[in-house]
């Protein structure tokens, strides 16, 4: 009894750490998600390639709207969008990344080259944006 108590409390703290992920541990993951599989297009400094690939540094869009960005990620996105005054009529396809993840990569873009957020993004707000 008292080993099935154990086990029962440790899957408690396992989710309950989980879901207090901090912010900069986030950020952390976020970085590493990013490098895999947002580099490529958006580039290191996250200035994208102007009227090809929107920047998110600075990004009006981005940080105007934030769900509209986690609908993005999660679903993909294309058609023409504004961003910051310019003009992008591009394609991104989904990443195939799992909400915790989304959650991690938005806190990383959203607190880098010059953005900041105050709000923590959590795997639980991304669940709740959908199709
Ligand atoms: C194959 C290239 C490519 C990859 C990889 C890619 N994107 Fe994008 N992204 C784009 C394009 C192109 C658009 C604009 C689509 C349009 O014009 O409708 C965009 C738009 C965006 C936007 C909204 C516009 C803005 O600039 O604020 C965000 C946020 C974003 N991407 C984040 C990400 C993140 C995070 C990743 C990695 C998980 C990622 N992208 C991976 C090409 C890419």
């Amino acid at each position: 009894m008292k080993f099935v108590l154990l086990i029962y409390f440790s899957l408690i703290f396992i989710g309950v750490s989980q879901s207090y992920k901090s912010k900069e541990s986030s950020i952390a993951d976020g970085r590493e998600i990013y490098n895999d599989f947002c580099i490529r297009c958006h580039l290191s400094d996250g200035k994208g390639t102007p009227g090809e690939i929107p920047p998110l540094a600075k990004s009006d869009y981005l940080l105007n709207d934030v769900d509209r960005s986690i609908y993005a990620i999660k679903y993909g996105l294309k058609g023409k969008i504004t961003v910051n005054s310019r003009e992008y009529d591009g394609v991104m396809e989904n990443q195939g990344l799992d909400n915790d993840e989304i959650a991690d990569v938005m806190n990383y873009i959203l607190n880098s080259w010059g953005n900041s957020y105050s709000e923590l993004i959590t795997d639980d707000k991304v669940d709740k944006i959908k199709k």
